[in-house]
């Protein structure tokens, strides 16, 4: 007892030296900048000699808490791991201490899972006890405290979501409705790469591909959801909704708000970074209301009035549910958030990693054009005949497990105290399954820093990884598993197949005159992992592109 009153004071102590620290580096140079010299004891290599790590959290030893580095008091591991806790240094962490490891984060705690044995316990045997998410101060700004599916807690709100999202996107007849709609869009970025769009795609020094992709996949998904479609790149709505979307990615994924995550009376030096993030969210949602939500109710208005009541799009689905009293109208605003970044980016950047990957193995790329060519026989690639071209499913599959594009999952959460491995998780932790780990740690897989679509046909055949719907490979999880799984992996697999094949079907993927390869080194937010660079590729045509509908 007095041991820990102690600790709690001294705690007290070196959170109050702290604060005045911080408060004097960032407040004195403005109200007085020729200030007399301030004492010694205020200056921050003092407070960091003070900070030794004398005095180790006691709970980690009066708890069976998971292993994890010596921790300091207020701050945690924070200063020892910095703040860029990306899947490689988990990784490398994972080496030290083990297949689950804790990190306290000031008052945070992170447990982190590296084991596919334990993998299975946190997303299915134990899904429900880890099934929450975390909130953090930027992310409530964004869900509005919770009111959305992706990042809400585990329970009646998230299932009501769940159910009401699942019929108007995440099942095969959605799929059926929709993938002549696909494969139309997906031929108009062809032709237009291929020259037909008069030139500006098709340039023999290259372009930047994700442009045109993203046009192409923002048609899939506001096709799917509002039943419209944006005109060109230079659309003023496709430019403010993909200038909102990436601002909203950019402030959400950054390391940058973590030290009042981690230490809430620093929240008061992010009052600033927190109203920028509410401003454009206040904006966004409202360009989403005006524009698309607000349309698709006067469309179903007028067919009520005109006794022609016909639910056109995912968005009447969702606008009967909240008709019906199931949800409100702000989780109608909120699910439209949810899908504009769970389902455009994320899928973005695989098609930008897979096209990537082929730029830089011809070998691969030919084997794939050769598979195309003999199962198409001169027909155009359409989302039928995706079960026959196992390569090229495997190409899909392997650009999924080298760039997991969520290399963390999304962070999952306990509410209550939970046992995991034999260990204690105070309630509340942060567990993240890293994902991208169990798919290329050397232990499990053979040479898995190698870009090799074979190992799924070969020493993998028996595999019967989450994707394929079989038995769960808890090794291989790009959408993780169990409850909180990914359910945009019905859509995803067979948009990313067909865009590639397509592709590869009708060009040959260079990189740009002069250069040998397209640089894949990545780079990493708080969730997804993507191109540093945006590739630029040549696409020159082997055939003219065959459209679905000619
Ligand atoms: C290659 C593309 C995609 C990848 C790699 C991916 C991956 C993931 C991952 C890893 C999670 C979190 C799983 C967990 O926490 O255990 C997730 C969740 C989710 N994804 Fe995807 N996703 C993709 C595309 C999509 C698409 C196209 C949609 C929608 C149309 C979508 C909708 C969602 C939703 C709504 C959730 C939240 C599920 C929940 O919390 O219950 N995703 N995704």
């Amino acid at each position: 007892m007095a041991l820990a009153l102690g600790k709690t004071v001294f705690s007290g102590i070196l959170l109050a030296v702290f604060i005045l620290s911080v408060a004097k580096y960032l407040l004195l140079p403005l109200v007085s900048p020729s200030s007399s010299p301030t004492p010694a004891w205020l200056s921050l290599p003092a407070l960091l000699a003070l900070i030794i790590p004398s005095v180790v959290s006691g709970s980690r030893r009066l708890r069976n808490l998971p292993p994890g580095p010596l921790s300091l008091p207020v701050f945690g591991n924070w200063l020892q791991v910095g703040n860029d806790l990306n899947h490689r240094l988990l990784a490398s962490l994972a080496g030290k201490y083990g297949g689950v490891f804790l990190l306290r984060l000031g008052a945070r705690n992170l447990v982190v899972v590296s084991e596919p044995k334990l993998a299975t316990e946190v997303l299915h045997t134990q899904g429900v006890e880890f099934g929450s998410r975390p909130r953090n101060m930027v992310f409530d700004i964004f869900t509005g405290g919770g009111q959305d599916m992706v990042f809400t807690v585990y329970g009646d709100h998230w299932r009501k979501m769940r159910r009401v999202m699942t019929m108007p996107f995440f099942t095969n007849k959605v799929v059926q409705q929709y993938r002549g709609m696909w494969e139309e869009e997906m031929d108009l970025a062809v032709a237009d790469l291929g020259g037909a769009g008069g030139g500006e795609w098709a340039r023999p020094e290259g372009v930047v591909v994700r442009r045109r992709l993203q046009l192409m996949l923002y048609n899939v998904m506001y096709r799917m959801m509002f039943d419209t479609k944006f005109e060109s790149v230079r659309d003023p709505l496709f430019l403010q909704a993909t200038q909102f979307n990436s601002e909203r990615s950019r402030l959400a994924q950054s390391f940058e708000y973590n030290y009042g995550d981690f230490i809430p009376v620093l929240r008061l030096f992010l009052r600033g970074y927190l109203r920028r993030c509410r401003d454009l969210q206040t904006r966004r949602l409202a360009f989403f209301n005006a524009h698309y939500i607000q349309k698709r109710r006067e469309a179903l208005a007028v067919g009520e009035k005109n006794r022609q009541k016909k639910l056109s799009c995912a968005m009447d689905h969702i606008l009967e549910a909240e008709m019906n009293g199931e949800i409100s109208p702000e989780n109608v605003l909120y699910i439209v958030e949810n899908i504009n970044v769970a389902a455009i980016e994320t899928t973005l950047w695989s098609m930008e990693w897979a096209i990537a990957e082929l730029v830089n193995h011809p070998k691969v790329q030919s084997k794939l054009r050769r598979e195309l060519e003999g199962v198409l026989r001169g027909a155009a690639l359409t989302e039928a005949e995706l079960p026959r071209l196992p390569y090229l499913q495997a190409v899909v599959r392997e650009t999924l497990r080298l760039h997991t594009p969520i290399p963390l999952l999304v962070p999952h959460m306990n509410l209550e105290e939970a046992k995991l491995g034999g260990y204690d998780i105070p309630k509340e932790s942060k567990v993240v399954v890293n994902a991208w780990w169990l798919a290329n740690n050397p232990a499990w897989w053979k040479d898995p820093s190698e870009f090799r679509p074979e190992r799924f046909l070969e020493e993998e055949r028996e595999t019967e990884a989450a994707v394929a719907g079989g038995k769960v490979d808890f090794r291989y999880l790009p959408f993780g598993v169990g409850r909180r799984s990914c359910p945009g992996i019905i859509l995803a697999l067979p948009l990313l197949a067909l865009v590639v094949g397509k592709l590869v079907a009708a060009f040959r993927l260079l990189p740009p005159p002069g250069e040998g390869k397209v640089d894949v080194t990545e780079k990493g937010g708080q969730f997804s992992l993507h191109l540093a660079k945006h590739s630029v590729v040549v696409f020159q045509p082997v055939n003219p592109p065959k459209l679905s509908s000619s």
